[in-house]
């Protein structure tokens, strides 16, 4: 093979790249819609889907030009088809499947997830299976044993809200601006975490890899604006009081997805552990970690932020898949839902 191209349209980011058989990255454009979000406080589906139509032809030409590339030069197109907005990801299927039969190359079905413990191989350099994966984004939490980098079994995951999902909604409570995450993060660090005890549901079930976020939200939101209906016009927020808030809630996110990477480790009796999803690049969760890496003496592997947040270079599992001789058919159709964790 010489070149493969790479789509992403899951959620809100229009990616493409061009990569190499020796998984070099020639080429990685990311096309984000953050702006366009805003200030519904959240990705809207039909504007998501929209916006990818009128930007997937661009960030394909950029990735090609960038590479050097012309479409003549690609010998395989792939592209994320699950999980994610359905509306979003039919876009990119569709740009893939087009061009599959323009010009007569291979199909290559990428599991969104798989491939954002992917990004860890691309980010070490090196082969990083047998691992535990741990995807934590705005829509996922998961733990999977990696056997190998196509071998992937869930191992659990969140029962309700995703990590990322709860940062953004919590910080919207709290008048922080979206997306939630960064802004939790940054008001945080003035906080005081001790000053409320937030839950940490199922943390304590050494049997059980799982997640659940809802009642976080709603134990912040009560300590707020109190139990009963939220105000229309929420009322403007003690900045002392968001930023202890802020604290507490990562603290208590932190320590569920420490708690259960440490159980997966276990469990799986794997020494590595690959993160990605966007919610990696928050500081107390990277540190916590790194010290679970020290005291346990296993290896954590972090993809960097460019990494860890939607992009189509961590598409390049693609080429473990083109090795394998794992094609898709030209009807292969989106999974928008995950009817596995
Ligand atoms: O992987 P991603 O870019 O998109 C998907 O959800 O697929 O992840 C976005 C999520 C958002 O919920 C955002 O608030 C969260 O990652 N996030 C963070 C931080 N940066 C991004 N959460 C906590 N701390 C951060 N520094
Ligand atoms: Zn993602």
């Amino acid at each position: 093979m010489k070149l493969l191209l790479s789509i992403e349209s899951t959620c809100d980011e229009t990616a493409a790249a061009v990569i190499a058989e020796d998984l070099s990255v020639r080429s990685s454009v990311v096309a984000t819609q953050h702006d366009l979000h805003a200030r519904f406080g959240g990705v809207v589906p039909e504007i998501a889907s929209r916006a990818h139509v009128e930007r997937v032809l661009p960030v394909i030409h950029a990735a090609l030009e960038q590479a050097g590339a012309e479409l003549e030069d690609l010998e395989a197109i792939a592209v994320a088809y699950r999980p994610g907005l359905a509306g979003s990801l039919l876009v990119g299927l569709t740009a893939a499947k087009s061009l599959c039969v323009a010009l007569g190359i291979p199909l290559i079905a990428i599991d969104h997830l798989q491939a954002h413990v992917y990004a860890c191989r691309m980010a070490a350099g090196r082969d990083v299976f047998p691992c535990v994966g741990m995807v934590v984004s705005g829509g996922h939490t998961n733990l999977y044993r990696c056997a190998t980098a196509l071998d992937f079994a869930p191992l659990g995951g969140t029962i309700d809200d995703a990590a990322g999902e709860a940062f953004d909604k919590i910080a919207s409570l709290l008048g922080l601006g979206f997306p939630g995450g960064p802004a939790l993060e940054r008001a945080a660090q003035n906080g005081d975490p001790r000053r409320f005890r937030l839950p940490r549901p199922l943390l304590d079930d050494p049997q059980r890899i799982a997640f659940s976020f809802s009642g976080l939200k709603t134990a912040v939101r009560y300590e707020v604006f109190g139990p009963g209906k939220l105000p229309t016009v929420p009322p403007p927020i003690d900045a002392q009081l968001a930023a202890d808030l802020a604290a507490a809630a990562q603290q208590a996110v932190v320590d569920c997805l420490v708690g259960k990477a440490a159980l997966a480790l276990e469990i799986t009796g794997f020494r590595r552990l690959c993160l990605g999803g966007g919610v990696a690049a928050n500081r107390e969760f990277r540190q916590r970690l790194a010290a679970l890496a020290a005291e346990q003496r296993v290896e954590v592997i972090v993809a960097p932020p460019e990494l860890c947040t939607d992009n189509a270079a961590m598409g390049a599992i693609a080429v473990e898949k083109w090795r394998a001789g794992q094609f898709a058919p030209l009807d292969l159709d989106i999974e928008a839902g995950l009817d596995r964790i």
